[in-house]
């Protein structure tokens, strides 16, 4: 598949996108492009149309002259992954720009949740860490860098599911599009041999993924004032602030992977976004783990609830009784009539994570 993108493009038709789509809202204006929330007159789905802003994306795709590069269509096109927001379609406007086609997120934008620092933020923040990794590890294993991610470009779903958006800066892991010199991306989140025009490779998005998951508990970044090069240049040769400083309750595993994730030196940094990902996996079933001991102890503590009633022996009950048996059930008469007789079909349980119920927010709530 990776291979296959690189061939020669063919001659590309054209779209009226305001026939073929019914543009209901603009919802984002990204720096390349303009987003809507459209319904798809051809399929009737709800998406998210996004087109690119054209004498933006052709300055950045001159970098690449001669390199085929595959564009933004192609690889948002060939990426499938339940933590990536998956795009279905690309062609080109009247006006010749590009769009693309995506389900549309219901959600909000993870830059939102790292500024309200809120119960939700607090609580799930582990789990959208550990499925922004999951994304980062498969967007590598296809052989991609991201170059941008930063929670500008995370969006969590209403479902508390992280989906990765943006590919506009993505370029391919190798030798001709790792030289020095290309250096996109958003200032506070570059890496330092990004900065410094050295060679890069995918280590650079570990170290933005760590400066994201830095911000997603502390509401800054490693750095004071890292908003333009200028500034990220002149503090990129200090060591980053210790989050511990910021949330002294922070657990150390996850406080530790994630200073790893900022170190200055690619050779020191985590060499995969799979490895850090496996260590805050570690760290939340240990969490979890913790958190159900805590609650059946607490439990257990709890004065034993008075016993059930007796029913009244062999007699029908009256239409007046028989509500009240109802109520005088044992535990167990009730859980066997709660169970469920047949799910209608076409309706797919909703898998349970082993967190959801249970209060991990103390757990969690390390600051
Ligand atoms: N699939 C989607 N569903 C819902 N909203 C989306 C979707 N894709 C993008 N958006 C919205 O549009 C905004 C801009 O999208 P995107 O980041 O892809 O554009 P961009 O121009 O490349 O942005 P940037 O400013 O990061 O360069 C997002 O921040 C988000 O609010
Ligand atoms: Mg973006």
């Amino acid at each position: 598949m990776f291979d296959k993108l690189f061939k020669k493009k063919p001659r590309h038709e054209q779209t009226d996108i305001e026939r073929r789509f019914n543009l209901i809202a603009r919802v984002g204006q990204g720096s390349m492009s303009k987003v809507w929330k459209a319904t798809d007159l051809k399929t009737g789905r709800t998406v998210a149309v996004k087109v690119l802003e054209k004498e933006k994306t052709e300055r950045f795709e001159a970098r690449f002259r001669g390199l085929n590069k595959p564009h933004e269509g192609e690889i948002s096109t060939s990426l499938h992954h339940p933590n990536i927001a998956e795009a279905t379609e690309f062609g080109w406007t009247t006006e010749d720009e590009m769009f693309l086609v995506m389900d549309f997120v219901e959600g909000v934008s993870l830059s939102l949740l790292v500024d309200l620092q809120n119960e939700e933020m607090k609580r799930f923040r582990l789990r959208y860490m550990i499925q922004i990794g999951d994304a980062l590890s498969y967007l590598h294993a296809q052989n991609w860098i991201h170059r941008d991610i930063c929670p500008r470009n995370v969006m969590i779903s209403d479902e508390k599911c992280v989906k990765l958006i943006d590919f506009g800066l993505v370029v391919p892991n190798l030798p001709e599009f790792r030289k020095p010199g290309n250096r996109t991306g958003t200032a506070a989140y570059m890496a330092p041999e990004l900065i410094k025009r050295q060679f890069t490779d995918h280590r650079l998005d570990i170290f933005s993924y760590a400066v994201t998951c830095y911000e997603m508990y502390t509401k800054r970044f490693p750095w004071d004032a890292a908003l333009t090069l200028d500034a990220v240049l002149q503090h990129m040769n200090q060591p980053p602030e210790e989050i511990t400083q910021f949330v002294p309750g922070i657990d150390s595993q996850i406080a530790q992977a994630i200073m790893k994730g900022l170190l200055a030196n690619p050779d020191e940094r985590w060499q995969s976004a799979a490895e850090m990902v496996a260590v805050f996996r570690e760290a939340e079933s240990r969490l979890v783990k913790l958190a159900r001991e805590a609650a059946a102890k607490n439990r257990a503590l709890e004065p034993p609830k008075p016993a059930a009633p007796q029913l009244p022996p062999a007699s029908q009950p009256q239409p007046a009784e028989a509500e009240s048996a109802t109520a005088d059930k044992t535990d167990s008469q009730q859980r066997e009539d709660r169970k469920p007789t047949k799910r209608p079909a076409g309706k797919v349980r909703k898998r349970r994570r082993p967190d959801d119920d249970i209060d991990l927010t103390a757990m969690f709530s390390e600051d």
